[in-house]
C-alpha cells in the first residue's frame, strides 16, 4: 500500500477511535443525568464510530498496509449541559468529515481510486451523521429549559436508537 495512503488510513483510525471513546463518555454523563434516551443513544452512536475504526483497520490490512491500533484518549468527564453535548457531537463531526475529506484528497493526488471508491461510503455517512447532530439541535433549541418538552426528547432519542437497533434496521 502507498505510505501516504496508509498514514492518512491510520490517522482516521485514530479519528474514528477518539470519536468513539467522546461518545462514550457523553453516554455515561447523560445515564448519570437521568436521560436514559440520550444514554442509548450515544452508546449506541460510540459502537458505530468503532464500527467505522474497525472497518478501516480491516481495509488497510486487506490492502498489504499496517495499521496502528490507536492509544484510547481520555476524553472529558462531565458537560455543561445536554445542548453543549449536542453541540460538542456537531463540532466533532464537522471535523470528522473534514479529516475525511483530506483522505480522500491524498487519494486523487495518489490516483489511488481503489480507495477513493472505498472512502465514498465514509462521504456519505459524515452528510447522515452532520444531518442528524443539527437535526437534533435544532429541537433541543427549540425546547429550551422546558422540563416536558427534555422529557419528550430524551424518550424520542430512546425511540430512534430502538429502531436503530430492529432487526433489519439497517439493510
Ligand atoms: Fe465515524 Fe461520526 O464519524
Amino acid at each position: 500500500m502507498n505510505k501516504r495512503i496508509e498514514a492518512a488510513l491510520n490517522d482516521q483510525v485514530q479519528k474514528e477511535s477518539s470519536s468513539s471513546q467522546f461518545y462514550l463518555a457523553m453516554a455515561s454523563w447523560a445515564e448519570n443525568n437521568g436521560l436514559n434516551g440520550t444514554a442509548k443513544f450515544m452508546y449506541q452512536h460510540s459502537d458505530e464510530e468503532r464500527f467505522h475504526m474497525l472497518k478501516l483497520i480491516k481495509f488497510i490490512n486487506e490492502r498489504g498496509g499496517v495499521a496502528t491500533v490507536p492509544a484510547v484518549e481520555q476524553p472529558p468527564k462531565t458537560f455543561d449541559s445536554l445542548e453543549r453535548v449536542f453541540e460538542l457531537l456537531l463540532e466533532h463531526e464537522i471535523m470528522v468529515t473534514s479529516s475525511i475529506n483530506d483522505v480522500v484528497d491524498v487519494c486523487l493526488q495518489e490516483k489511488d481510486y481503489s480507495t477513493h471508491n472505498f472512502m465514498q461510503w465514509y462521504v456519505s455517512e459524515q452528510l447522515e451523521e452532520e444531518a442528524l447532530a443539527r437535526g437534533i439541535l435544532d429541537k433541543l433549541r427549540l425546547i429550551g429549559g422546558d422540563k416536558g418538552g427534555l422529557y419528550l426528547f430524551d424518550r424520542d432519542l430512546e425511540n430512534q436508537a430502538a429502531k436503530a437497533t430492529a432487526p433489519g434496521a439497517n439493510a
